[in-house]
């Protein structure tokens, strides 16, 4: 099975540090170990090579160059040819080592994302309806993309760019306090003064990232709503409305990303000038002892070498550092919404719905969206197994959302709803979904083929089931018609299809999920003629054999059901049959008599 071979992951971390780890833990500490030792290989070579490069001056400084003269080198020859060799050798491998490094991580980077997108999609897909309701999938999607990338970033300035100077930084300081010791509290202090000015720097601009990662999200949001709702823009003419209305949230975006830019840049010149002051101190210094014979010619060069070579890499990091706490700070953004704990989590122990008969208790129970919109205040309602139900009442009754809650959709206040003698909110969430299929009022497809979308009832159907299924659902017929058949592709939502082709596709889905539970919101309330007897011919055979539950505005559409229930302000007003209610002569009655006067 499909769902046996993906882990579903209960948890995400919701702090960067630990989102990053928890990615990093999993089968990537080998590309970190690359990337680190590279880096540290990387920052003694360039440090060897400022030595190295010293050495040669103090080689040719010596009069007469002597090949011979051990004089005041470190390297084993003071042949200024072989110096001149050894300064190259360490010139070039740098760039080689960074351009192969910069390979692999675009391998690692592939990867590691790839890695974190599946598992964030995995998460977000466990959140329950609200979460989606309030997040919009438009900004829900940028976010999983963004944290993807953020957490790349991260990891790379943390283990390569970060590591790199550091350990240029302590080789720096190694050989400093063997050769020039009076130069080290400089570099130190420099170093120090650095280091704290970033941080504190990035906590300035801290709430300049917050503001230009939020509205990064809302105009994403707006757009993928925009297109989402591209037929309802076409058909209002209102594609120039809403580019005006994209217009603000497009320049608050702009307006954040010029404060973070100029926040940015305000700190890279702190930091440059930083880095100026350090090479021109150490310069001083530096000058002051080679003037005072403490230090050699070549030892100097060195120095000077090394402090412009530090002070490129701190200019450059102080860049990086800010860009690095922007990806922080979009990290901390994404995280605070998809990491979010699901709201509907199974109890410890859950174990799956077992369904016999298929029969249904709503016990006492209490509902409500928010405090101020209770639904329900004490519904009870049994519901044998087996036996078919129609739900009708006015509009804003709550028909829906009892089913809603049927399904485990949002957690109820108060009171229990019971499946075979089971507590739903006891039960495994997913066996629930297994147990219960619904055929909405207007099914949305994927873009993807209808062979697709019909077998996403059940993935490992074969052949002779899908089409059978397809055929109860008199999809057959319209399927084969088109040149592509089965692999024509619905287009966006199913929007390819008609309103009733769709509905069966719906249907043949149904049939192929064999649920024993069975759930019709308005399944034919925008359908007539030919498509709507073709459909209430595929629901009657869907039907056969389940508990149904089927709402419906038509009364025509249920009233051959067993039982009928009217709702009215999340309460049960009457129930029976066709029948019996009509000689009740009450609110069913009057809603029969309503639609036998022009409706059906
Ligand atoms: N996600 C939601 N958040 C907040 N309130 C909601 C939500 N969904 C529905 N409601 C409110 O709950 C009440 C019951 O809605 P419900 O959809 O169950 O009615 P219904 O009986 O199915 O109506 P209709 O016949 O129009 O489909 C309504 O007042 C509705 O506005
Ligand atoms: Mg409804």
């Amino acid at each position: 099975m499909i769902n046996a071979r993906i882990s579903k992951p209960q948890r995400l971390p919701a702090t960067p540090l630990a989102f990053v780890w928890h990615f990093l833990r999993q089968g990537h500490m080998a590309g970190i170990a690359v990337t680190v030792a590279i880096s540290v290989i990387v920052a003694v070579v360039e440090a060897g090579g400022t030595f190295a490069f010293g050495e040669l001056i103090n080689a040719l400084a010596a009069d007469p160059p002597d090949s011979t003269a051990p004089a005041s080198t470190l390297l084993p020859i003071a042949d200024p040819v072989f110096i001149f060799a050894v300064v190259v050798g360490f010139w070039m491998v740098p760039p080689i080592a960074l351009r192969l490094l910069g390979a692999y991580l675009g391998r690692f980077q592939s990867d590691l994302r790839a890695r974190i997108h599946d598992e964030v999609l995995g998460y977000v897909l466990g959140h329950a309806p609200r979460f989606f309701l309030d997040e919009g999938s438009g900004s829900v999607g940028h976010r999983i993309r963004t944290s993807a990338l953020a957490a790349y970033l991260v990891i790379e300035f943390l283990f390569f760019r970060l590591t790199r100077f550091a350990a240029l930084v302590l080789i720096a300081l190694i050989m400093a306090s063997a050769q020039a010791p009076r130069l080290v509290p400089v570099f130190a202090i420099f170093v120090a003064m650095f280091v704290i000015l970033s941080f504190w720097g990035a906590r300035l601009c801290w709430p300049y990232g917050r503001s230009l990662s939020a509205a990064s999200t809302a105009q994403s949001g707006r757009k993928v709503d925009v297109v989402a709702n591209w037929d309802t823009v076409l058909s209002f003419a209102r594609a120039s409305f809403e580019q005006l209305q994209l217009r603000p949230i497009s320049d608050r975006e702009a307006k954040a990303k010029v404060r973070w830019v100029d926040s940015q840049s305000i700190m890279g010149i702190v930091l440059q000038m930083i880095a100026m002051a350090f090479v021109v101190t150490i310069g001083w210094q530096g000058l002051a002892d080679a003037q005072a014979g403490e230090l050699t010619v070549g030892l100097f060069a060195t120095i000077m070498t090394l402090a412009l070579l530090i002070a490129g890499h701190l200019a450059s990091l102080g860049d990086q550092f800010l860009q690095f706490s922007e990806q922080y700070t979009q990290l901390v953004d994404c995280l605070e919404v998809i990491a979010r704990p699901h709201e509907i989590i199974d109890t410890p122990g859950a174990s799956d719905l077992t369904v016999v008969r298929g029969a249904v208790e709503f016990r006492d129970l209490h509902f409500g969206y928010s405090e101020s919109a209770k639904v329900f205040s004490g519904l009870s309602l049994s519901i044998r197994g087996g036996a078919r139900v129609g739900l009708v009442g006015p509009s804003g009754a709550g028909k829906s959302t009892l089913i809603k809650l049927m399904r485990r959709q949002f957690p109820w206040q108060q009171g229990s709803i019971l499946i075979d003698g089971q507590n739903i909110a006891d039960v495994k969430w997913e066996s629930l979904h297994h147990a219960v299929a619904e055929v909405p009022q207007s099914p949305t497809l994927f873009h993807r083929s209808v062979r697709d979308n019909i077998l996403y009832g059940r993935p490992d159907a074969d052949e002779a089931a899908l089409l059978a299924a397809a055929k109860s659902a008199h999809c057959h017929e319209f399927i084969v018609a088109r040149p592509k058949g089965y692999d024509a592709v619905v287009g966006e939502r199913g929007m390819k299809l008609s309103g009733g082709e769709r509905q069966r596709v719906a249907i043949a889905r149904a049939f192929l999920k064999n649920a024993p539970i069975l759930i019709l919101d308005e399944a034919t309330s925008s359908l007539d003629g030919e498509a709507e007897n073709l459909i209430q011919d595929a629901l009657l055979k869907l039907m056969d054999g389940r508990t149904v539950i089927a709402i419906a505005h038509r009364l025509s559409t249920i009233m051959h059901l067993d039982r009928i229930i009217v709702l009215d302000a999340g309460r049960i007003v009457e129930q029976g049959s066709h029948t019996e209610l009509l000689a009740l002569n009450g609110a069913y009655a009057r809603l029969w008599q309503h639609q036998a006067g022009g409706f059906i």
